[in-house]
């Protein structure tokens, strides 16, 4: 994919680990998909992304299935 920024979508990414790695990725230049449900991770552990135009959170209620389904159909609806 030639001119685009690579994607990478981070399952449970408020979390402790998740976070970090969304810090690094944000770092590099990735656009971060951050699928979250907020079960054990917090805003807190990403506030410092939350003004990066590459961070996207998907937050509460939703399963790990759904909030996939719905990253995926949002990922096809940007033609990515
Ligand atoms: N300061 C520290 O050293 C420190 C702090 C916290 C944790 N830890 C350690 O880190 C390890 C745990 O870290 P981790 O990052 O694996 O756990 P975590 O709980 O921090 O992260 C898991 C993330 O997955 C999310 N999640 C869970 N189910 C989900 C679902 N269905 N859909 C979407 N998101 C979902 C949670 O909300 C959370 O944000 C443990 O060993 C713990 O002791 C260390």
């Amino acid at each position: 994919m030639r001119g685009h920024r690579k994607r990478v979508l981070v399952t449970g990414g408020a979390g402790f680990l998740g976070s970090h790695l969304c810090d690094a990725l944000v770092g590099k230049g990735y656009d971060v998909l951050c699928v979250d449900n907020f079960y054990t991770g917090t805003r807190d552990n990403i506030s410092q992304l939350f003004n990066s135009p590459r961070l996207i959170c998907h937050e509460p209620r939703w399963t790990l299935e759904e909030a996939l389904t719905r990253t995926i159909a949002y990922l096809k609806a940007q033609a990515f």
